[in-house]
């Protein structure tokens, strides 16, 4: 089916510790102007926080945030993209299972924030970055599509 942005597409460039904390809050204040419960606020400022760390503490470069409201047969959602140009993933099958950590660390923000989210999938080839992709649906009815939107557009 096919996905219709919505023209209300935010950015936010992640090059250093604040711009994580920043993505986190960006991103609970577009779930809660859209009409996502507080629930599903937090799941998403979570799996925000985890993605933009990794891309930030684990790929050499500087990562990007695009939180887009999306339109799908008659559903709303928040789409979530943290992209970086960095070194990649090596072994994402085992980082996927938990299974691969750095020192000092769980090794669960990657599969934790698989866990949150309604939709998510990682791109990602070695010595050209990662993309990871998030989307997270409002339930069907909970809000109409133009109010959501509409109050996306106001958050900036
Ligand atoms: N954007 C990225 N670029 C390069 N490697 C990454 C990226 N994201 C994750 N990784 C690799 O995947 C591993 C697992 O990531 P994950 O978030 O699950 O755990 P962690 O960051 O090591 O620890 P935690 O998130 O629990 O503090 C990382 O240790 C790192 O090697
Ligand atoms: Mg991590």
């Amino acid at each position: 089916m096919t996905d219709f942005p919505t023209n209300e597409r935010q950015t936010l460039e992640v090059a250093r510790a604040s711009d994580v904390v920043r993505a986190r809050q960006l991103g609970h204040d577009l779930a809660q102007a859209m009409g996502f419960d507080r629930g599903a606020q937090t799941r998403i400022g979570t799996a925000i926080s985890e993605i933009t760390r990794n891309a930030l503490r684990h790929s050499g470069k500087v990562g990007t945030l695009s939180l887009e409201p999306i339109v799908r047969g008659g559903r709303c959602g928040l789409r979530i993209v943290v992209s970086d140009a960095g070194c990649g993933i090596a072994n994402l099958a085992s980082v996927s299972q938990g299974a691969a950590r750095s020192v000092m660390s769980l090794g669960a923000g990657l599969p934790g924030a698989r866990r949150l989210m309604d939709e998510f999938e990682v791109e990602t080839h070695a010595g050209q970055g990662t993309t990871v992709r998030m989307t997270q649906w409002l339930p069907p009815g909970s809000a109409s599509l133009t109010g959501a939107v509409a109050a996306a557009a106001t958050i900036g």
